[in-house]
């Protein structure tokens, strides 16, 4: 048993739950609108089926799969944004299981669900192989784990790689943007999969401008806050100038709105 490796990760997985509590995803999550639904008209399931949506957040893909009639449930270890899913789905009069729980302890039977989603979530999981064969465990035989995970370039790489210059990540951390490449996916899910399909996809996030984009960022984005509140001033405002020029790269429009491209990688498991 390795004993050396349990403790930090369940260290590293509070710290990280506190980063996720601070702002309010939920306000980020309006960029994640259409991930959710180009993965769930990927993973396509039928009415009925067992879909659950892993580090849901406020409900992006889980809400997206109910309309499909499905029996959808929302898992997502942070409270405040399970609350705010419940609210989502009640104010659309949609019935969906939301409940908080770790993706690297998923609180589920073996093959439970019929088509696992994770958009830009299990992704974050410290203990990447355990979070893999959760995923695993409770998707039935023939069942699909379909993942929306952010790239090593483009605008994912690059604004991942600006939080982890100015907030290194602890060094038993592996990084998240290991699900962006096809050998990572291989390494984790491979094994436990009879076929896995990979493809680029493109989505638009949408801002008044790339100043906008950063507003939105630092006041309400759990990492952004987390990485600022470590900085001194000039350091903090050197990460504001770099997560902007982020935007404004990846920025496609030219009448001072932000529409900005990230280009991620969709994954289609289908389990043995
Ligand atoms: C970038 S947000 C995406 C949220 C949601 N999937 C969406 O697209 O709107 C990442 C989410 O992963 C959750 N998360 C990260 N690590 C997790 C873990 N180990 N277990 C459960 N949730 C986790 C965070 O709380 C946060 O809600």
């Amino acid at each position: 048993m390795n004993h050396k490796k349990t403790l930090p990760f369940s260290e590293i997985t509070e710290k990280q739950k506190q980063t996720w509590s601070s702002g309010d995803f939920n306000q980020i999550a309006r960029q994640n609108w259409a991930m959710g639904e180009a993965l769930c008209n990927a993973a396509d399931p039928l009415p009925g089926q067992r879909v659950l949506d892993v580090a849901c957040g406020s409900g992006t893909a889980a809400l997206v799969a109910e309309r499909r009639y499905c029996e959808v449930t929302g898992v997502d270890y942070v409270p405040e944004l399970i609350d705010r899913a419940k609210l989502r789905a009640k104010a659309n009069g949609q019935k969906i299981n939301f409940l908080t729980g770790d993706a690297q302890d998923l609180p589920f039977d073996d093959n439970s669900f019929d088509i696992i989603l994770s958009v830009y979530g299990v992704q974050f999981a410290p203990d990447q192989e355990k979070a893999a064969n959760e995923m695993l465990r409770v998707c039935k035989p023939g069942g699909l784990i379909a993942l929306a995970s952010p790239l090593p370039e483009g605008w994912s790489g690059d604004f991942f790689a600006v939080h982890a210059k100015y907030n290194p990540p602890p060094p038993e951390v592996t990084s998240p943007l290991r699900w962006g490449t096809e050998k990572g996916v291989q390494q984790l899910l491979g094994r436990g999969c009879s076929s896995i399909e990979i493809s680029k996809q493109k989505v638009l996030q949408y801002y008044k401008s790339t100043d906008h984009a950063l507003e939105v960022f630092s006041r309400w984005f759990g990492p952004t806050i987390q990485a600022s509140q470590k900085l001194n001033d000039g350091e903090r405002k050197n990460l504001l100038q770099d997560i902007k020029t982020v935007f404004d790269r990846y920025n496609q429009a030219t009448d001072g709105r932000a529409i900005v491209e990230n280009i991620y990688l969709q994954i289609l498991a289908t389990k043995k």
